[in-house]
């Protein structure tokens, strides 16, 4: 077993993972579309900002605290929607949710979770919102949301990039698929068969390729939960989710497993921040690796940043407790990077901060 606590940053319990996991697992959440591009970019482009930092402005007492949607984080991190869990560990998402709940973060759970909504939602009571996409069925999606929102999830979120599923090749040459002994208990009503041999197969015969805004307003229309559209990358499509009704939206080219050169999340916000103009909640993911990527992010506008493939390394290196001090590595990043930057709040990092 790895000794996490000489992982010094993100990257290495990366490398550790890679050690530990099965390949097939390892290709999976590794992996992106085609040439990986906008997989690689996406991390990439964070460090080509350049933070102008602040000085002498009396930072000795800071708090990184947060609110999004009117719940608390302490820290401006939520866990994104990630399927299958329990192929880094056994304990798989009711792992994850407690190490959030543990680190004051929050979590998005993943229709493709391989443990229920309600059992994750039970193993924290840190906030916890609901990842889903449209089926062909679509009272089977309303079922679902009916679930999430019985079980206390505080929040719903769309993800509007994935119709049709993108060109995997790492997924293809490990051959990826989930064994039939992984339980997959959000999809109750779908059949799920096809997931024994391919992703591909199961999101083709399930998910709606075919929906729109209209679609959003459907949603809207059967839940009194905020609804956060995931997987925006334009300033006009920011503006017709809020039109639409939403609370907000999650920048998000879905960690580069959709479509490849799209473009990088650091790129994306900026415009969509500009859009969205302080209306609506703006979040976003890809490549998060460092506590400066967060005060990058949050100057740019965002009010939380989602964290994806570390976590399920910290999982797969040492479940519960290896996400918890990913979790917490993160976090004292950004303290420090934000009490560099001359800011004692999260209030305090402002557009200006950036080159
Ligand atoms: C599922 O959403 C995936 O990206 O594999």
């Amino acid at each position: 077993m790895t000794d996490t606590s000489r992982l010094l940053n993100l990257d290495e319990f990366e490398r550790a993972a890679a050690a530990t996991l099965p390949t097939m697992a390892f290709d999976y959440y590794a992996g992106g579309a085609a040439d990986e591009v906008t997989l690689r970019g996406t991390r990439a482009a964070w460090d080509h900002v350049g933070i102008r930092y602040r000085v002498l402005r009396g930072i000795a007492e800071r708090s990184v605290a947060t609110t999004v949607l009117g719940q608390e984080l302490a820290v401006p991190i939520l866990a994104a929607p990630m399927a299958f869990q329990r192929l880094a560990h056994p304990d798989g998402e009711v792992a994850l949710m407690r190490a959030a709940g543990a680190a004051g973060a929050g979590m998005v759970l993943s229709t493709l979770s391989t443990t229920s909504l309600e059992e994750v939602r039970a193993a924290s009571e840190a906030p916890l919102w609901f990842q889903l996409y449209i089926y062909k069925d679509r009272d089977a999606s309303k079922a679902l949301v009916q679930r999430a929102e019985a079980a206390g999830c505080t929040a719903l979120v769309l993800t509007v990039d994935s119709p049709i599923l993108g060109r995997r090749e790492r997924e293809a040459r490990s051959g990826f698929h989930l064994p039939a002994e992984f339980p997959v208990p959000n999809l109750e009503g779908l059949a799920r068969s096809t997931l024994a041999s391919s992703l591909h197969s199961f999101i083709a015969e399930n998910w709606d390729a075919d929906i729109t805004w209209d679609d959003l307003a459907w949603l809207q229309s059967i839940t009194e939960l905020p609804i956060l559209v995931k997987g925006i990358v334009r300033g006009d499509d920011a503006r017709l989710a809020l039109e639409n009704g939403a609370a907000g939206v999650i920048v998000s080219n879905h960690g580069g497993r959709q479509l490849d050169t799209a473009v990088q999340s650091v790129r994306a916000l900026s415009e969509v921040a500009q859009a969205m103009d302080g209306e609506g909640t703006l979040l976003v993911d890809g490549g998060i690796r460092r506590g400066t990527d967060i005060v990058k992010a949050m100057a740019l506008g965002a009010h939380a940043v989602l964290l994806g493939r570390p976590l399920l390394w910290g999982l797969a290196v040492d479940g519960e407790a290896g996400a918890r001090r990913v979790f917490e590595l993160l976090r004292d990043e950004f303290d420090v990077a934000m009490g560099l930057s001359g800011c004692a709040s999260v209030d305090e990092i402002t557009l200006d901060l950036l080159d």
